[in-house]
């Protein structure tokens, strides 16, 4: 008996020694040292806060919840609120790796995002912070070009053509993002980095809707480091869209267009028949009536 119970202590004890080893080795997740020190390479501004939260509502609202709701999915380890201090109080640079790497059942995001992408994912996460305030990387010395853009549309091959200049001269190697605005929101296009020419050549879907002439707004953006510059501009890209007047056609509510003669003509002969049987009607009445007089 006192064996038995002594069993049970021992039991109880291991069971809560696992319980705390499991809960440290969730808080535990190293970082390496250097990639703690990682900095973002591009400033967090409102674009790359939208492009985040884009990202975040597609890949992560599911486990994470909206920031700042504590309504992230129960599981163990929790995912945690982005918005709480589990994240806030870590470095841009930790987060950046634990996102990229994942761990466990957080995935891992490597090949779903690139650099850029993961750090407006954290451009996103950021702002939920007030007290954030960005360290950026030692920009000593260092000239941030000042990007202006030439786009036009190669209708043989559907690309749009997006070439990237700095003071006149081509820049190669930059990031460039197109979208076409529409009434509920932005689509994305495509991505491209620029060729040794400055140009960029991104994909045209033909079958997207445009407008009477054809034309989509669209909103090209280049970025390289902390280079960045936007153009919005009306392009004829794709087939006019020919919008039919609500009466035209072959809608139902079009009687006019839709009926078959043999069904006009049975409307109304039976429309006339109806008011043939109301004269008859009114003349037999009147007949009544004369007859009634003569009568007097
Ligand atoms: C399938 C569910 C799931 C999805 C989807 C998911 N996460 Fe996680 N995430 C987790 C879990 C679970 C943890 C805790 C992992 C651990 O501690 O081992 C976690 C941890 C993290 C951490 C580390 C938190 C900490 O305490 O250090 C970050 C940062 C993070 N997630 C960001 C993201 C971002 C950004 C996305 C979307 C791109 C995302 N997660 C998508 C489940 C998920």
């Amino acid at each position: 008996m006192k064996n038995m119970k002594r069993y049970r202590l021992i039991i109880l004890f291991c069971l809560c020694f696992l319980a705390v080893a499991n809960v440290n080795a969730q808080n535990d997740w190293q970082v390496p040292a250097k990639e703690n020190e990682n900095l973002s390479p591009f400033l967090f501004d409102d674009d790359m806060i939208l492009e985040g939260r884009i990202s975040y509502e597609n890949s992560c609202t599911s486990c994470h919840g909206s920031p700042g709701q504590d309504d992230f999915t129960p599981m163990a380890p929790p995912p945690g609120d982005p918005a709480s201090d589990q994240f806030q109080l870590q470095t841009d640079g930790a987060l950046f790796h634990k996102i990229k790497m994942g761990r466990g059942t957080m995935p891992k995001f490597e090949d779903a995002f690139a650099d850029d992408e993961l750090w407006n994912l954290i451009a996103y996460i950021r702002s939920f912070n007030k007290d954030y305030k960005q360290e950026l990387p030692n920009m000593e010395g260092v000239v941030i070009p000042e990007y202006s853009m030439k786009l036009s549309f190669d209708e043989n091959i559907d690309k749009l053509v997006v070439k990237v200049f700095a003071n006149e001269e081509a820049q190669a190697e930059v990031g460039v993002t197109a979208y076409v605005m529409g009434t509920f929101g932005k689509f994305l296009v495509g991505k491209a980095q620029t060729n040794q020419l400055g140009i960029a050549y991104l994909d045209v879907d033909p079958t997207m809707p445009g407008d009477e002439e054809g034309k989509l707004n669209v909103l090209v953006k280049a970025t390289k480091g902390f280079a960045r510059a936007k153009m919005e501009s009306k392009m004829t890209m794709v087939e006019p869209t020919i919008r039919k007047s609500a009466i035209e056609g072959r809608h139902i509510w079009s009687t006019d267009k839709m009926a078959p003669v043999w069904l006009k003509a049975s409307f109304f002969i039976t429309i006339f028949g109806v008011w043939l049987v109301l004269l008859v009607i009114v003349i037999g009445l009147r007949g009544i009536k004369k007859a009634n007089e003569d009568e007097a």
